[in-house]
């Protein structure tokens, strides 16, 4: 299932350079053990997690049960670029803290070692940034001639495509809802659409675009998508619960640049993601995704009760393209 996104455990020997990386990773976290880089002191996991909360909005967590260490690295960005990284590392209960500014060398392996580790490896949390205001809907009239509409079509579009296309894999000859929330002009279903009816003849999808922008969702209903295609003008910050009101039941959803900053509030994120889960039919799928920052973390996700297939492009991590983050999350099926 997903085969491109996410990775199935492998046996280090089967991935000559990952060994490699095992080998320098380890290297490395031998010499923060034997104390030979600056090492300030311990922390219980809360007082951690606080510290990080107050002082450190936007982390990166690198989970490397992949190469046999039983640790999670989280690096931080300090001010603009990646100039001061902490290493935290959690080998089971009795994880530590060090500070140091400038572990160069183990931010470049790091970033050398995200593209090949798996997508719910690796998580971009930008959950603790503070909330801004909403963009004002005029904002998205015209939103996608900005640099930022070129790197949905070319970058978030195509990632979005290969995730559903593989989750409808699983039902070519049946019948199956998607509901595009925030779909703005509804372009990215219909590039979806015709690849979805190429890949699989036998399958009827049928397609819900929500957005309360009436420009784009003029130019939705301009695309003429098909019979099996409606865009609705809802403003979902308000609406209690959308798929009574839009009268769908679907197996996917899509939030495309919808739970993000400038978007709607953290509350309101939350909210939603939870008319989310309730709304979908049982294994069906969340996929969520953007190019600002994620109002949600995977910790979320779960509380709400979905299960967590992915969470980020790790690759886009290292190299900063986007999307970065990228998750895809389950209804179970019980
Ligand atoms: C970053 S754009 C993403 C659009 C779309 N997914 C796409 O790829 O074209 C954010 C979209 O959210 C819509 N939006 C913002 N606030 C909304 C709200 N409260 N209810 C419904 N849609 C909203 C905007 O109109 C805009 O189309």
């Amino acid at each position: 299932m997903l085969p491109n996104l996410v990775v199935e455990p492998l046996g280090l020997a089967e991935i000559p350079c990952l060994e490699k990386k095992t080998l320098e990773v380890r290297d490395i976290l031998d010499q923060l053990h034997n104390g030979q880089v600056f090492f300030r002191r311990i922390l219980s996991q809360d007082e951690a997690e606080d510290w990080l909360a107050a002082r450190h909005p936007y982390s990166i967590s690198i989970n490397l049960a992949k190469l046999g260490l039983n640790t999670r690295i989280i690096l931080y960005e300090e001010n603009k670029g990646f100039k001061g990284f902490r290493i935290y590392q959690f080998p089971d209960e009795n994880f530590f803290l060090i500070e140091q500014d400038y572990v160069i060398i183990m931010k470049n392996y790091l970033l050398s070692l995200l593209p090949l580790l798996g997508g719910n490896d690796v998580e971009l949390d930008t959950s603790r940034i503070a909330d801004s205001a909403s963009r004002d809907s005029a904002y998205w009239d015209n939103w996608k001639k900005n640099k930022e509409g070129a790197h949905y079509k070319l970058e978030i579009y195509p990632r979005c495509v290969e995730a559903i296309s593989a989750i409808a894999g699983e039902f070519n000859g049946g019948e199956m809802t998607l509901v595009d929330l925030f779909g703005g002009d509804g372009e990215f279903i219909y590039s979806l659409s015709s690849i979805i009816e190429d890949q699989y003849p036998r399958l009827k999808m049928s397609y819900h675009v929500v957005d309360n922008n009436l420009v784009s969702i003029e130019r939705a209903n301009e695309l003429h998508i098909g019979s099996a295609f409606s865009a609705h003008l809802e403003d979902l910050a308000e609406t209690e619960n959308i798929f009574q009101v839009i009268g769908a039941a679907p197996y996917i959803v899509t939030a495309i640049g919808g739970l993000n900053k400038n978007v709607i509030s953290k509350e309101e994120a939350r909210k939603l993601a939870g008319t989310v889960y309730e709304g979908l039919n049982p294994g069906g799928f969340f996929v969520v995704t953007g190019y600002s920052s994620c109002h949600m973390n995977s910790l979320q996700f779960s509380e709400i009760g979905f299960e967590i297939l992915n969470m980020s492009l790790p690759e886009n991590i290292a190299t900063g393209k986007v999307p970065k983050h990228f998750y895809i999350l389950k209804k179970p099926n019980t």
